[in-house]
C-alpha cells in the first residue's frame, strides 16, 4: 500500500547543500551519510561508458533504416542513449544552463520564495522526502510543471534571474519536439504506426527539473541522487558544460558512468515505456554521484502521458510468449504514487506489476 505522504521535512538552512558547502565545507551531516551498501564504490564500471549508444537524430529524420534500428536496440539493450545532431540551437542550451546556474547562485532567501510545499514536487527543495529517517541527496533541486497549463504553479516561476521563465518556455518547446520525434521513430522502428505512442499519451505532461550538485568533501559517503527509475515515458537530460561525470546507470548489476558527449542530450526510457511495451524496453535504474572538487548541473525534462490517460501493455507487445506483465492503470494515479514515495530503485513500478502469470 502506498504510504500516506507525511509532510516532507522543510529542507531548511542546515540541509541545503550549497549553504553547507559555503559555511561548513568539511561537515557531512548524518542525514547525508549513506549506509555502507548504498555508498558509491569507486570504479565499478566493467563496461566502458563509450558503449552507451549514440543516436544521430539527423539520420533518423532522413529515415535512415540502420539508425532507426540502432535506436530500437538502444531502447531494448540499454534504456539509455545520447542524441547528437538534435537540431536544438546550441545557444539555447547555453542559455538554459546559464539561467539555471544564475538561479542556484541566488541567495537562499530568494530561492526560498519558491520553496517546495509539503506534499508537492514543484519548486525549490528536495522532493521525495517523507521521513526524518530518510537519507538526503547531496543536491539542490528546482522543479516546475510546464505543460499543460493545468499543472503549472505560476507562483513558483521565478522573477529572478531575468528571462528565466522565458528561456524555460522556449527550451521546453524544443525538447517537446525532440521527444515527439523520438517516439515517432521508436514506433516506426518497431513496425508500428508512427503516432501510436503520441495518440496513446494524449496531451503529454512535461516538467523540468534542474539539479545542482555542489562539490562534497566526502563523495564516498553520499549520493547526489538516490537510485531510481523515472516515472516518465521519456526523460531528456542536459548536463552543464564542463560538468564532471556524475550520472551512473545500472547495467548487469554494475554502475556504469555516462560520459557526457558535448552538446548531446542523454535520453532514457521511463516506466511508462516499459509498461506500454510490456517490458520489451526497460526503464533503467540510475543515480548520481558527487565529486570532491567539482560541481555539476543537470537540466532534466520529463515527458509523460496526460494524467487522465489509462495505460497498460499495448496489444502489439502481448502474445503467448510474452504474457501481460503489467495491469492497466490511470497515469495520474501512477504519477501520484510516484511522487508520494521515496526514490527507491525500481520499487515504484511494483504498482503496475501483475504478480503472477496473467493476461491483460
Ligand atoms: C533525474 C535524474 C540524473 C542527473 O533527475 O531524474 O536521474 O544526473 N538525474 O542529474
Ligand atoms: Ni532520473
Amino acid at each position: 500500500m502506498a504510504p500516506v505522504p507525511i509532510s516532507p521535512i522543510n529542507v531548511g538552512h542546515i540541509d541545503d547543500v550549497q549553504e553547507l558547502r559555503k559555511f561548513k565545507p568539511n561537515t557531512i551531516p548524518q542525514r547525508f551519510i549513506r549506509d555502507i551498501q548504498e555508498r558509491p564504490t569507486q570504479a565499478t564500471a566493467l563496461i566502458s561508458s563509450s558503449d552507451i549508444p549514440t543516436i544521430d537524430l539527423s539520420k533518423l529524420l532522413k529515415g535512415n533504416r540502420d539508425e532507426i534500428l540502432h535506436l530500437i536496440s538502444a531502447c531494448e539493450e540499454w534504456g539509455f542513449f545520447q542524441v547528437i545532431n538534435h537540431g536544438i540551437a546550441l545557444n539555447l542550451l547555453e542559455n538554459i544552463e546559464e539561467k539555471a546556474m544564475e538561479f542556484f547562485r541566488l541567495p537562499l532567501e530568494e530561492k526560498q520564495k519558491y520553496q517546495m510545499a509539503p506534499g508537492t514536487v514543484q519548486g525549490y527543495g528536495q522532493a521525495f522526502v517523507f521521513s526524518e529517517h530518510q537519507k538526503l541527496d547531496w543536491c539542490n533541486m528546482f522543479a516546475l510543471g510546464v505543460i499543460p497549463d493545468s499543472i503549472r504553479n505560476t507562483l513558483l516561476w521565478p522573477k529572478k534571474p531575468t528571462n528565466f521563465s522565458n528561456t524555460v518556455e522556449i527550451y521546453s518547446k524544443e525538447v517537446r519536439k525532440l521527444c515527439q520525434n523520438l517516439l515517432k521513430y521508436i514506433a516506426l522502428g518497431l513496425g508500428l504506426k508512427k503516432d501510436l505512442f503520441e495518440e496513446a499519451f494524449g496531451v503529454a505532461v512535461q516538467a523540468i527539473r534542474m539539479n545542482y550538485y555542489p562539490p562534497c568533501s566526502r563523495p564516498d559517503l553520499v549520493l547526489g541522487l538516490s537510485p531510481h527509475s523515472d516515472g516518465s515515458a521519456l526523460t531528456v537530460l542536459q548536463q552543464g558544460k564542463g560538468s564532471s561525470v556524475g550520472l551512473q546507470i545500472l547495467k548487469d548489476d554494475k554502475w556504469v558512468p555516462v560520459q557526457p558527449i558535448p552538446d548531446a542530450f542523454v535520453i532514457n526510457i521511463g516506466d511508462t515505456m516499459e509498461v506500454v511495451t510490456n517490458g520489451r524496453f526497460k526503464s533503467v535504474e540510475h543515480r548520481a554521484v558527487t565529486h570532491k572538487h567539482s560541481d555539476r548541473l543537470s537540466i532534466v525534462t520529463f515527458y509523460a502521458p496526460s494524467y487522465d490517460i489509462e495505460l497498460g501493455p499495448m496489444p502489439e507487445f502481448v502474445d503467448k510468449k510474452n504474457p501481460c506483465k503489467y495491469r492497466r492503470y490511470n497515469h495520474g494515479e501512477y504519477s501520484k504514487h510516484y511522487v508520494t514515495n521515496k526514490l527507491q530503485g525500481k520499487r515504484t513500478l511494483e504498482f503496475a506489476k501483475i504478480p503472477t502469470k496473467n493476461s491483460c
